[in-house]
């Protein structure tokens, strides 16, 4: 991996490479692991990840200690992957839209337009061969994959109500990195802008961006309902998180320890995902009653004509996540 003499400034640092090892488990010395991620304490990922800390901790006794950063206190999306892979950091839960600087492009699958008719699929989905398949993907870049966490469905939004493809039209909208979401709202005729979660609600306040897509639990933590008009809860797109670790660090664990951590670790997965759906369903009334932004659903004829367009995505999607994945995806979520 090549990184910048800025990164590596801000990243490294002997204490960080030093980190990249378990520390030597000198009584009362607990060893530490840094848990990194973008969102809100108050949002499925936020409390996920707070549960962990919880369990872990209660399962080692003591042994470990889990400290959790969020809302990009330490590390903006594209930073704490490369502070992953030096070892300044030793957990992290980015979007699937986030892996393709770890080389693993295949987890963009997962972000394809109405690829989980409902969340029984997408949970059947990750549970199985493809969630499997995703994570080996990982393990060339020293990365080890412990769980998916869900965060329900998309919705989109701008200072105008987007009904129809044609009101997409020249809109600047923010996406987090996946570049199957660059193609679908190229789709729609929007353009759409790479841009770290941290810096969204500033560029929507401001004019730089029009738009933009999340769950509306980040968009009531960030506040994003505050600054656009109109969102549509159009579930186009799914949003789901890989509970990733520095594979060094997690496979020179003792080996009691690391099973006390799987067990903590699966343990909060099954409660992340069992709030996922709620957290939404309530933030989405937050918004409503906040009055801030009318939200919209879709007719059916309205429905029919955004599938129209972003359906072609499938066919483009191949040539940047691989036959491979999408083939295993279909698979899985069709059958
Ligand atoms: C985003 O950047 O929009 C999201 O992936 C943030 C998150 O982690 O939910």
């Amino acid at each position: 991996m090549t990184i910048s003499r800025r990164q590596f400034a801000t990243i490294t640092g002997a204490a960080a490479l030093a980190t990249a090892l378990p520390r030597p488990s000198r009584a009362q010395q607990p060893i530490v692991i840094k848990f990194s991620h973008v969102v809100a304490d108050d949002t499925p990922k936020g409390k996920g990840s707070l549960k962990f800390k919880e369990l872990a901790e209660k399962y080692t006794n003591g042994k470990v200690k889990i400290e959790v950063y969020p809302n990009s206190q330490l590390y903006k999306d594209k930073e704490e992957v490369e502070a992953l892979q030096l070892g300044a950091v030793q957990m992290l839960a980015p979007s699937t839209a986030k892996f393709a600087p770890l080389g693993a492009k295949e987890f963009e699958a997962m972000d394809l337009p109405y690829v989980f008719a409902d969340d029984a699929t997408y949970d059947k989905v990750v549970k199985g061969e493809v969630g499997t398949y995703l994570m080996a993907k990982l393990k060339p870049a020293g990365i080890t994959g412990l769980a998916f966490w869900d965060n329900g469905f998309h919705m989109v939004s701008a200072n105008k109500p987007l009904l129809v493809p044609a009101d997409f039209q020249g809109l600047k909208i923010r996406i987090s990195g996946s570049k199957i979401a660059d193609m679908y709202f190229r789709k729609l005729g929007a353009q759409p802008q790479i841009m770290a979660f941290s810096e969204v609600y500033q560029a929507l306040q401001t004019g730089v961006v029009d738009g933009c897509e999340n769950t509306p639990s980040n968009y009531t933590t960030q506040r994003f309902h505050e600054v656009q008009k109109h969102i549509t809860n159009s579930q186009h797109a799914h949003l789901q998180y890989a509970v990733i670790v520095n594979s060094k660090f997690w496979d020179g664990l003792p080996a009691d320890i690391r099973g006390q951590l799987e067990k903590a670790m699966n343990e909060a997965t099954d409660y992340t995902n069992s709030i996922a759906q709620k957290e939404n369903a309530d933030a989405l009334k937050e918004i409503i009653a906040s009055g801030k932004s009318t939200v919209h659903t879709l007719t059916p004829d309205q429905r029919k004509a955004w599938v129209a367009a972003l359906m072609p995505v499938y066919k483009t999607a191949e040539s940047r996540v691989g036959k491979e994945v999408l083939d295993l995806l279909e698979r899985h979520r069709t059958g």
